[in-house]
């Protein structure tokens, strides 16, 4: 039997790449170029598998080009950079990594959120640039995390790991707004209430966003959802860019209507906002929330487990779109 090939389109852990050497022909990029829509489409000739991160976008256009894609395994859990229905209806089977990072993202929007809060990030450069000459009781005050209300948008996996890290580390009272209401027995341990989006404006002393991002939730966050929330309040994105409006975000917290907010994604990044960039009550941090070794080891390895057995025969460990595929 002849080896399949494939791409990997970002440079990855050597050890990863090598393992997909002992099962395919490998194109791999250790210079991280990050590819044109051309580049990638010539990259994926003749391969059979891709192994993407959120950079390539995969469309009708791509897969069109390559008919003999089987496979589009993806080193992240959101899949906003795949045309899902398009690798449906041509056959390829597309993954994702979820679970591996659920973790390590909740652990960031809590070191954001506290960042934002305690204004963290503004109080270290103001010392940094040697403005510190004296305490005073009302130098860089801040906002309690503790027994605060935790407002959450987006209520799966990490969305709970978030609530967990809230009301049992914290002891915030979380409430929460989701398609889809947790269990009673799943809510119960967090204290956890489902309420309406409004309300989840208006009561969250910390928002945090950690939903997927689609045409629905494309600016979830804009001028009208910031005017409902308190003055005191923060707000936490580690979802994806666009899910909140930055320029509206950003006259929010130029004018104090809200108090601060940590930001980890943008509408258009790496490129943010310049506005954004001109405030001191907002930290940003560029797309780090699974940033850790072990997670992003964890999520190249489980890209390439669904990779190799998406093309072997066997069944992909996390697939997205296994139910709806149709046949090649
Ligand atoms: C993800 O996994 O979706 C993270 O945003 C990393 O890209």
């Amino acid at each position: 039997m002849t080896r399949k090939s494939v791409l990997v389109a970002r440079a990855v852990f050597p050890d990863i790449v090598a393992r997909l050497r002992e099962h395919f022909d490998v194109d791999d990029n250790p210079a991280d170029v990050i590819y044109t829509k051309a580049q990638l489409i010539e990259r994926l000739r003749g391969k059979q598998g891709a192994f993407t991160t959120g950079s390539e976008r995969i469309d009708a256009e791509v897969l069109d080009a390559n008919p003999q894609l089987e496979a589009v395994c993806n080193m992240a859990v959101g899949y906003n950079n795949l045309d899902i229905e398009a690798c449906s209806a041509r056959g390829v089977l597309a993954t994702n990594t979820p679970e591996v990072l659920t973790e390590t993202t909740a652990d960031f929007s809590f070191a954001l959120m506290m960042a934002a809060a305690r204004r963290i990030a503004e109080s270290e450069h103001f010392l940094r640039r040697g403005e510190w000459t004296r305490w005073s009781y009302d130098m860089f005050t801040g906002s309690d995390v503790h027994g605060a209300t935790l407002g959450i948008l987006g209520m799966g996996r990490i969305g709970q790991a978030i609530a967990r890290r809230g009301a049992l580390g914290f002891g915030m009272k979380v409430i929460y707004h989701n398609r889809s209401r947790l269990a009673p027995e799943q809510e119960a341990p967090l204290g956890a209430r489902w309420v309406d989006k409004p309300t989840l404006l208006r009561e969250a002393d910390h928002l945090v966003l950690v939903l997927p991002y689609s045409a629905e939730s494309h600016h979830a966050i804009g001028a009208a959802e910031l005017a409902l929330m308190k003055s005191s309040a923060t707000l936490t994105n580690i979802a994806r860019g666009g899910i909140v409006d930055d320029a509206a975000l950003a006259a929010a917290l130029a004018e104090h209507r809200i108090a601060a907010a940590g930001l980890d994604v943008f509408e258009g990044e790496p490129s943010v906002h310049p506005a954004l960039l001109a405030l001191s009550n907002v930290v940003l941090t560029p797309h780090i929330a699974s940033a850790t070794v072990a997670t992003r080891h964890a999520m190249a390895s489980l890209a390439a487990d669904n990779l190799i057995a998406a093309l072997t025969g066997g069944v992909a460990p996390t697939p997205i779109n296994a139910a709806r595929l149709r046949p090649r």
